[in-house]
């Protein structure tokens, strides 16, 4: 395959990409200009639109996605009546219809130019149903999809009897990451016993941890402080990452002053999920009312990896998403106020190469060498791909395109105005 007249990402234009064997083999400004392209090559004319890396998702919850409504709808939009109400619906899954969920939001991704998800699944369930589910649908994925599953014990790994057990269990079936929620056990000091426990756990193990950690609007949740401590004591440097850590919103700043340098010499990972913490946060406030996500600018000026989750989409948590990983990107410019154009590049890599590294995806990136994955977006820069929320015209894994979908294009009929709409600013 040969694209020709890219621009990327950093900004370079009419760039040509080729593909051999499944990896970028060349790239270069026109180099292939005034040539016809290597006997039996698919020729692709991007046209100059945007050449991105795929989206990644560092952050999901495939086991409860597309279940809204079943049994019922969460009444007070809270993150406790969402954690009751999924308690509600776990003895009434089944193994069919986890997988043929899960599976059609794979295909919602892949049509995004979504090529990789974390996600976690809860293991507090004798069966381990989710568990058997979800590797069944890693399996099934896994040639257009890389899938990272988190042992992931919702109802706390100390609270909940025979949590511990079933999330080694969980590992020993395949799972690939550690998970916790030190703020959901019954007091701080289980938290912090929960963290260390599981950070050792991953230590013997050899595996990478993810926890959701401190999603809180409580200034006093502190498990990170402790993630953070254990990782560095560990020698598991990279290999951890904090989600969501709502808590920093409402931490004292001195406080935050002392614990940030610590996360960043832990290399410790930030995941903030925009969009289920502007909804989930804040709500015991009446005004002035918490934005509830972490402190997304301070964190990246720290020299800590931040990425950007989708966390839910249509389940006992949030009744909205599409897969689209813009979408994500731009509330959470929005609600870190990260307007200048800096900073929404920074917001655009916080769903593409930030969250690739949160990952660990080997061979990522638009370089000689890297894999052939990438998406083509209808705009010319990432803050045009936020603004509008990029059509994606093209996505390819491996270099085999995987979808495909036409320019959005509207038709005017307005006396002397031109008959295609254009969203662009020419100056
Ligand atoms: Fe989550």
């Amino acid at each position: 395959m040969l694209i020709r007249n890219a621009t990327l990402p950093d900004g370079r234009t009419g760039i040509d990409l080729l593909v051999q064997q499944g990896r970028i083999a060349a790239l270069g400004a026109g180099l292939f200009a005034g040539q016809s392209a290597p006997p039996g090559t698919e020729v692709i004319d991007a046209a100059g639109w945007l050449l991105s890396p795929p989206f990644v998702d560092p952050h999901f919850h495939l086991d409860s996605t597309l279940s809204f409504g079943l049994p019922r709808v969460n009444a007070s939009g809270t993150l406790l009546e969402g954690i009751t109400l999924w308690g509600e619906l776990k003895p009434l899954l089944t193994e069919a219809t986890l997988i043929e969920r899960a599976l059609q939001y794979c295909d919602w991704a892949v049509a995004k130019g979504l090529l990789a998800i974390r996600s976690h699944v809860d293991v507090c369930d004798e069966r381990l149903l989710a568990v058997r589910a979800l590797l069944e649908v890693k399996r099934r994925v896994a040639p257009y999809l890389d899938l990272q599953l988190v042992a992931f014990p919702q109802d706390g790994l100390l609270r909940a009897p025979g949590a511990l057990n079933n999330l080694q269990r969980a590992l020993d079936l395949g799972v690939d990451v550690v998970g916790g929620i030190p703020h959901f056990e019954r007091s701080m000091q289980e938290g912090a016993d929960s963290v260390k426990l599981l950070c050792e756990l991953a230590a013997e193990r050899g595996l990478a941890v993810d926890m959701h950690c401190d999603e809180s609007d409580d200034p006093l949740s502190r498990h990170i402080e402790t993630l953070a401590l254990h990782t560095r004591r560990l020698g598991l440097q990279g290999r951890v990452t904090g989600s969501h850590l709502t808590s920093m919103h409402s931490m004292d700043n001195y406080y935050v002053s002392k614990l940030l340098p610590l996360i960043a010499e832990a290399g410790v990972h930030a995941v903030a999920n925009p969009l289920i913490n502007i909804t989930l946060q804040g709500r015991h406030d009446t005004y002035p009312k918490r934005r509830g996500m972490t402190r997304v600018p301070e964190l990246m000026a720290a020299g800590i990896n931040v990425a950007f989750g989708h966390d839910c989409v249509m389940d006992p948590w949030y009744s909205l998403g599409s897969a689209d990983m813009l979408e994500v990107a731009q509330m959470g410019l929005h609600v870190a106020q990260m307007t200048s154009q800096r900073q929404m590049q920074a917001c655009f890599d916080a769903v593409t190469v930030n969250a690739a590294r949160v990952l660990g995806l080997a061979d990522y990136g638009l370089a000689v060498g890297c894999h052939a994955d990438f998406v083509l977006l209808q705009a010319r820069s990432p803050v045009e791909a936020l603004r509008l929320r990029a059509q994606r015209l093209l996505v390819v894994r491996r270099g085999r395109v995987l979808a495909r979908a036409p320019e959005a294009a509207a038709t005017l009929s307005l006396p002397g105005r031109p008959a295609q709409v254009d969203w662009t600013l020419r100056r």
